[in-house]
């Protein structure tokens, strides 16, 4: 398992296939291992590197991170220093998922020549309203105490489509397996770093780079709503509905986020 010193942690991630490089990048509170289903259909496409941001996976979190938050900008500089450190110096397609695509706005605004294309998924570019920032809070000071498996708890019903939650009970629980052993504090590290992320869609306006929205019909968390917004917002995006599935579109229905994303490399 490849694993890169990257700022003030080891940063694990994986790398698949040849060709035009793709970036994906993980949601709240999950790994690369969201990935698989798509990295499955797409490596004969394209290369799809997949790291664990900081905390998640098998990549360290920073000693300071828990108490201090994570910013979705140390995020996006992680990113950065680890295609640095692999030696990615070609424009990739930045693609991520709800928390990975609030790094994503990120990442445009520091390292925006790195990035040749925007792959958003159920994500968004608004900041939270002030109850949002104090749930996330008030999880950020009792996670340790209450356990990731509550986190994955009250979650799992907003994550997936109602569908997937009543007959797809393996593919749920393996989600809910990952989110059940993430280390808390990397759970409060976050949190903290989420409530505290700047309104971007300012930025939307601005971004010249061809960009696809893919959002699942149900999704819950960040709207298709939403997402119709933003590309509307965007001077060159599309955007993709993938039916039959809730938040977790890349899991829910790989085949139709693995089409969208063919089709969105083959034109752009
Ligand atoms: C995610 O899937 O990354 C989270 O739902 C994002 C969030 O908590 O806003």
């Amino acid at each position: 398992m490849p694993t890169a010193t990257i700022n003030d942690i080891q940063m694990h991630y994986v790398d698949h296939g040849a060709g035009a490089p793709v970036l994906l990048v993980h949601g709240f509170p999950l790994d690369c291992t969201m990935w698989d289903p798509l990295i499955e259909r797409l490596q004969d496409d394209c290369r799809l590197i997949a790291p664990d941001l900081r905390g998640y996976g098998k990549s360290t979190l920073g000693e300071i991170d828990p108490d201090a938050g994570v910013s979705m900008r140390q995020y996006a500089d992680d990113l950065a220093g680890l295609l640095d450190a692999i030696g990615v110096d070609e424009p990739i397609v930045y693609c991520g998922f709800s928390m990975g695509g609030y790094i994503g706005w990120q990442f445009l605004e520091a390292h925006g020549e790195r990035a040749g294309g925007l792959v958003m998924c159920d994500t968004r570019a608004a900041a939270d309203g002030d109850e949002a920032r104090e749930m996330r809070l008030k999880m950020a000071r009792h996670v340790v105490e209450w356990g990731a498996g509550r986190v994955a708890e009250a979650m799992q019903p907003k994550l997936f489509a109602a569908h997937t939650l009543e007959s797809r009970q393996e593919l749920v629980a393996q989600t809910v397996a990952v989110i059940t052993r993430t280390n808390p504090a990397s759970i409060a590290a976050a949190q903290r770093g989420m409530a505290a992320r700047p309104d971007m869609t300012a930025l939307l306006p601005t971004l010249k780079l061809s960009a696809v929205g893919v959002v699942g019909e149900e999704d819950a968390l960040t709207p298709p709503a939403e997402m119709e917004g933003m590309v509307v917002a965007m001077p060159s995006a599309e955007l993709t509905m993938i039916p039959g599935a809730g938040h977790m579109t890349p899991v829910e229905n790989p085949d139709a986020v693995a089409k969208a994303l063919r089709e969105f490399l083959e034109r752009s």
